[in-house]
């Protein structure tokens, strides 16, 4: 048909071939950019307007046919009639249907402007849009967890290095350690959104095919309405703007970030919730059953979550893949961008939303963490720091607890609570002995029944004092830094 033959059909001497076509073709994808290319073709045709490279007529018809266009697509999604794979993509899709419907002021849209400078416009403002998304999704996780540090404030757990017991903290702590995971992940998507972070991409828009355009057109118009970095404009480069995808690569490792995030809470909350652990208890409706086994509650939505991330590494692999070794100026690799770009979002956003709804439904069990929190002797550095106050050295004062420890095991006892105020001594005296030897001055430090107030799980935490620490004060004050900033 002739309306829909492609603009470059005088050039090309036959129609595309029907497999090819259907190879080279990116609507079936690409159309979720119509919003931003319409908004980037009105600003275009504006800018043209002002410098009188269209009259202010042509310009009327354009923006009337360009938001026509767009209603139309927001009720007919994908199924919009405009959407013709043999017109390739959205940007040559709404530019003919636009001519269809206003003709000839239509056909001077392009002016100045080529689909490689409109693409690369196109993602990078979806990308801010879609940053600010996930920024709201992760802000919305984020509550989720900080509520469940208030619920869990007063819950006392063991922390785990080596997945071996610790240190007691209080559970809410753990609860924000994701919060705050979460916050570096708003600031890398903070600086995708133009105008707001440092770093904000130069405005592609006006570029041209690669080496900019004879024609006087103005960038600063549609870099200023975008908030790009504008006053730069004069050593933007057209050949480098048009070739690059640095926002994409940016976006897609924020996105791999945040699922690398998620993939450790999961994972952490899946051993929480073992019979051996079971730390954590989330509601039924986020689990799901065995088809054999009819005992089974599995956490089969926490296992999706983890094993996404390989699914966003993997874009981001094939992202930069691509990008390898790419020649400058524009190649119609970059075309594979947009299918990364999206299957990373909606990967991150989805489960981003589940893990949300997950937390809120959750809670540590206190009922199966408190029985065994003397185990593991988690009490040992706290009593170490509590000689250090009575004036032993920390490293001797490392050798006492460790020889306490190893004297308990020895004697069958679980706690250092339970060995005697007689028995701190004997080994304070061993060691402070052995040491004042070698420092030639003879020290007495002993311990009263005082020493029992820094051991306990629970007299532990309280304890806690350095800023950002797992209990006591420090951690009512981040809950309400916490607070404070996500205004809860
Ligand atoms: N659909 C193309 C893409 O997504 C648009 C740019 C095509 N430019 C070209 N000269 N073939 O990259």
């Amino acid at each position: 048909m002739a309306s829909e033959q492609k603009s470059w059909q005088a050039r090309i001497g036959e129609a595309t071939d029907a497999i090819a076509q259907s190879f080279v073709e990116s609507i079936s994808y690409d159309w979720r950019l119509y919003k931003h290319d319409i908004a980037g073709s009105i600003a275009h045709a504006t800018m043209l307007a002002k410098v009188k490279l269209i009259t202010d007529a042509d310009l009327g018809a354009i923006v009337a046919g360009l938001k026509q266009i767009e209603a139309e697509i927001d009720r007919d999604g994908p199924k919009w009639a405009g959407f013709k794979p043999e017109l390739e993509d959205i940007h040559m899709c709404v530019e003919s249907a636009l001519t269809e419907r206003i003709g000839e002021p239509g056909r001077k849209l392009h002016t100045g402007r080529s689909r490689n400078d409109q693409v690369a416009f196109d993602l990078a403002i979806w990308i801010a849009d879609s940053s600010h998304d996930l920024d709201r999704a992760v802000s919305d996780l984020q509550r989720a967890f900080i509520a469940l540090a208030e619920r869990s404030r007063d819950i006392v757990m063991p922390s785990f290095t080596h997945l071996q017991r610790a240190q007691p903290i209080v559970a809410g702590a753990e609860a924000l350690a994701w919060v705050s995971m979460l916050f570096r992940d708003q600031n890398r998507l903070l600086r995708l959104q133009p105008g707001f972070g440092e770093g904000a991409e130069d405005c592609p828009l006006g570029a041209g095919a690669i080496a900019g355009t004879s024609l006087p057109i103005d960038r600063s118009i549609v870099a200023e309405e975008f908030t790009f970095h504008w006053e730069s404009l004069s050593r933007t480069n057209s050949i480098e703007l048009t070739a690059s995808r640095d926002v994409a690569c940016d976006f897609v490792y924020a996105c791999a970030m945040i699922s690398q995030h998620l993939s450790r809470w999961a994972e952490q909350w899946i051993i929480y919730m073992t019979t051996e652990f079971g730390f954590i208890k989330i509601a039924d409706r986020y689990t799901t059953s065995s088809s054999m086994m009819p005992q089974k509650r599995n956490p089969d939505m926490l296992e999706l979550i983890r094993g996404r991330c390989g699914n966003v590494y993997g874009d981001l692999f094939a992202l930069m893949t691509i990008l390898k070794g790419l020649p400058i100026g524009y190649n119609r690799d970059l075309q594979e961008d947009k299918r990364i770009v999206f299957r990373a979002y909606d990967t991150v956003s989805s489960c981003l939303t589940m893990a949300a709804a997950i937390v809120n439904s959750a809670s540590y069990d206190k009922e199966r963490i408190e029985p065994t929190l003397d185990r593991g002797f988690l009490d040992a550095t706290s009593l170490a720091e509590y000689l250090v106050t009575k004036g032993i050295p920390f490293r001797t004062a490392h050798h006492i607890v460790g020889t306490l420890v190893a004297r308990c095991e020895k004697e069958g006892k679980h706690a250092l609570s339970q060995l005697s105020v007689e028995a701190f001594n004997e080994v304070i005296d061993a060691s402070t002995s052995a040491q004042s030897q070698i420092a030639n001055h003879k020290s007495q430090i002993q311990v009263t029944d005082d020493v029992y107030t820094c051991l306990g799980a629970h007299n532990v935490v309280k304890r806690y004092q350095s800023a950002g620490a797992a209990g006591g004060k420090p951690f009512e004050e981040q809950l309400k830094a916490w607070k404070e900033r996500l205004e809860i």
